[in-house]
């Protein structure tokens, strides 16, 4: 895929194909605005728990963000069947606006499947498939992320998903069992694709632009930057140039970032993160992201262990300061 321009994807336009994926602990409100400025078309909340909302839990209800945020944002919900989820979105919906709903069934931890949720709705395709409807009241696109069973099995709860109006799959080539190890399989993500065009989008095992490149050529229509964007905070910049997006100037830098740019990034993410998320979250999270930027410059694993022992933001901007001079 070439090419610039906006995209219709499961009915939200969106500035590229390729997306923040939900991530748990991770795809907060700072992280998320980091990714748009990285180019990201769409960015997803971490799931949130629809019984949380309901019950008005603040620590729940901070997840969703505010309004002021950049969109597209899609908001993950998980839940066990239909009424409680549709109760949760009811909530999130009165919070602020979004642009998609989205139902997990892909989560593989036990926490969630064994209430259900998660990648446990895979063997309950009635649910599931009133999930998708309880959803629908509210008028925005409703989205599924779902992990591949077998061939078969795939097709047919994709099939369910789609005739209660799903408008769009996001397929993950694991198996519940396999969680996060082993290799995603591309071939059924491509099958199902071909299947329901423009319906699907692609998630598993993207590392390097060339990965994304290959699902979008199997006729995925955006994929999810996950486990990728934690080991490259640019993949998504170096991504876009590849698939030869017009790149904005900053952008354009950090496709190719000196150790200048990459500390800005991260002096980015502490400015925000510090105010909005807190000092103790964003240096777990500045500390998770410097391990994998840096690269070939010397003195990065110096900088790394320096980072690693910071108690205090202020410590962590210094050092970094003093790195990109
Ligand atoms: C730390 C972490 C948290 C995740 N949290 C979520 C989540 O909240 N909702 C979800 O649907 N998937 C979640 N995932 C799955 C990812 O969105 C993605 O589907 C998965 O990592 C496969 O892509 P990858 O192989 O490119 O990493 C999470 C994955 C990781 C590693």
């Amino acid at each position: 895929m070439n090419g610039g321009g906006r995209l219709l994807a499961g009915g939200v336009e969106t500035s590229s194909p390729i997306w923040l994926a939900p991530l748990a602990g991770v795809t907060t409100r700072t992280f998320r605005a980091f990714h748009r400025a990285m180019g990201a078309g769409l960015v997803h909340t971490e799931m949130v728990s629809a019984l949380g909302l309901s019950y008005k839990n603040k620590r729940t209800r901070d997840l969703l963000g505010d309004e002021n945020e950049q969109g597209p944002v899609v908001l993950q919900l998980f839940a066990s069947n239909a009424t409680e989820l549709a109760k949760g979105a009811e909530t999130a919906m009165k919070a602020r606006r979004f642009d998609a709903l989205e139902i997990n069934m892909a989560c593989p931890m036990p926490k969630v499947t064994k209430k259900g949720a998660g990648a446990r709705l895979l063997e309950n395709p009635d649910e599931a498939a009133r999930m998708v409807l309880s959803l629908k009241q509210f008028g925005l696109p409703v989205w599924v992320k779902l992990r591949k069973t077998d061939a078969e099995g795939t097709k047919a709860f994709c099939a369910a998903l789609a005739v209660s109006g799903a408008d769009l799959l996001l397929l993950h080539g694991r198996t519940l069992a396999q969680r996060y190890d082993g290799a995603a399989d591309r071939g059924i993500v491509g099958e199902i694709a071909k299947i329901f065009p423009g319906m699907v989008a692609a998630s598993g095992d993207y590392y390097e632009p060339d990965d994304a490149a290959r699902y979008l050529d199997d006729g995925c229509v955006a994929v999810l930057a996950a486990r990728g964007v934690l080991r490259d905070a640019f993949l998504i910049p170096r991504t876009l140039l590849r698939l030869g997006y017009p790149l904005d100037e900053k952008m354009e830098k950090f496709a190719n970032p000196s150790a200048r740019d990459q500390t800005e990034a991260i002096l980015s993410i502490g400015k925000m993160g510090v105010t909005v998320e807190g000092e103790r979250f964003t240096l777990v999270l500045a500390r998770r992201m410097i391990a994998g930027m840096f690269k070939g410059f010397s003195g990065a694993s110096a900088l790394r262990r320096a980072c690693s022992e910071c108690r205090d933001w202020a410590s962590m901007e210094e050092i970094l300061t003093g790195f990109a001079l």
